[in-house]
């Protein structure tokens, strides 16, 4: 266990073994060895030791959800679905797997069945408000209002008052949209995430990084040195490395100080500062180039971060936006389940104009993550001063 935790995988798998030599139906050593397979890539070996050890008539959570992972990754939907479902029998208090065997139901239009898989779980875990905000997001991300009724009203009913629930309840469609996530919640969910947060999007198979490579290729070319940079909203600092390259000065910008913590390890910013991108904690008209990717998204209204970017900017300095594209049908600015915004070229255009500055689409529609499945797209797009007419 010690060894697992330390992420030594072989140390564990042969301690394991070891134990597996003197006991062959430990149970606990048998699922932790399906967990490292599992983590290890080896879903062959994970097959063998799950069926042999309900050959002998064990029975255990990880024993089926092992199975449902393999069929899952041989795209076996039937059998993932089936053992899925004996894994939730087991320990219905586990959340991923309630929320896999959602997904699939969903992705076969079967949200009745879907329902009933997230309210157990829910029910496992009563007083946990964010396991029935997931449940309601999924549910309304698939776009099944109605099945998500009560899930949201659960979570309204046992989440504290204030800004976040806010929030939460106007992407579910059960209130008026705020103009932005409030600083104190984008602060609270990125801090909590910090330190997991690049496996996490590894895991989601985020294209942010290749995405900026493309971007600072197309309008810069190749890296200069002699840039005053500014990575607005930084995150972890993925992209500091990429944008290093053009860079004299490189600062990074963020609201969450944990999330700065990680970036600061990265050892690649000459400055790293907490602030809100909405007013830059920078002098003006100093900056030559604002990268602002998978950020404005937390925002609704982008009057007063384009307004805060023009004033940093220097006379010749551009900026480098991603935005998500809406669903279609959708207005202007959307607020999607995900708590996340969406703005349309038109409002981006419009809303460029009025801060002084000149618009041009990088690249429409680009695949970003994945999000329970669908690919989350971008739109990036150039800003920049216009030159004056003589
Ligand atoms: C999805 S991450 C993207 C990080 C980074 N730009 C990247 O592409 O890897 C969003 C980051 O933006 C930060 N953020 C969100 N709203 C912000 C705001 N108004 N001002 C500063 N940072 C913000 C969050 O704290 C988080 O670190």
């Amino acid at each position: 266990m010690a060894l697992a935790a330390a992420g030594d995988v072989e140390g564990a798998l042969q301690a394991c073994a070891g134990v597996l030599e003197r006991d062959p139906f430990y149970l606990p050593a048998i699922d932790l060895t399906l967990d490292l397979l599992i983590h290890r890539g080896d879903g062959q070996g994970a097959l063998v030791v799950a069926q042999t050890a309900l050959a002998e008539g064990m029975e255990s959570f990880t024993l089926h959800n092992t199975l449902g992972l393999v069929a899952k990754a041989r795209g076996e939907a039937e059998e993932a679905l089936a053992r899925f479902a004996l894994a939730q029998a087991q320990d219905p208090a586990e959340g991923d797997t309630a929320l896999r065997r959602a997904i699939m139901l969903l992705e076969r239009d079967d949200p009745a069945q879907a329902g009933e898989c997230l309210l157990i779980h829910c029910e496992a875990v009563p007083d946990d408000p964010g396991a029935w905000l997931q449940a309601a997001t999924v549910l309304t991300h698939f776009n099944h209002p109605q099945v998500a009724a009560p899930f949201v009203h659960s979570y309204a009913r046992l989440s504290e008052p204030g800004a976040e629930r806010d929030h939460r309840l106007a992407a579910l469609g059960a209130g008026p949209m705020p103009a932005r996530q409030s600083a104190q919640m984008v602060r609270q969910v990125f801090d909590k995430n910090a330190a997991g947060y690049d496996a996490n999007l590894a895991a989601l198979d985020n294209r942010g990084v290749e995405l900026a490579r493309e971007a600072l290729a197309a309008v810069l070319g190749a890296g200069s040195g002699d840039l005053v940079v500014v990575d607005a909203g930084c995150g972890t600092g993925l992209v500091g490395p990429v944008l290093r390259p053009y860079a004299r000065q490189l600062i990074g910008i963020d609201l969450s100080p944990a999330i700065l913590a990680e970036a600061e390890a990265r050892g690649v910013y000459d400055t790293l500062a907490e602030g809100d991108v909405t007013a830059m904690p920078l002098p003006e008209g100093q900056v030559d180039l604002i990268y602002c990717a998978d950020v404005l998204t937390y925002l609704g209204d982008l009057a007063p971060v384009l307004d805060s970017f023009a004033r940093a900017l220097s006379p010749a300095g551009r900026v480098i936006i991603s935005t998500e594209p809406p669903p279609a049908g959708a207005g202007e600015v959307h607020l999607g389940p995900s708590g996340r915004y969406a703005h349309s070229g038109d409002y981006l255009r419009k809303l460029s104009e009025s801060a002084g500055l000149a618009h041009e689409t990088l690249f429409a529609g680009r695949a970003l993550r994945l999000e329970y499945g669908h690919r989350v797209r971008a739109d990036v797009t150039l800003l920049s001063r216009p030159f004056p007419l003589d």
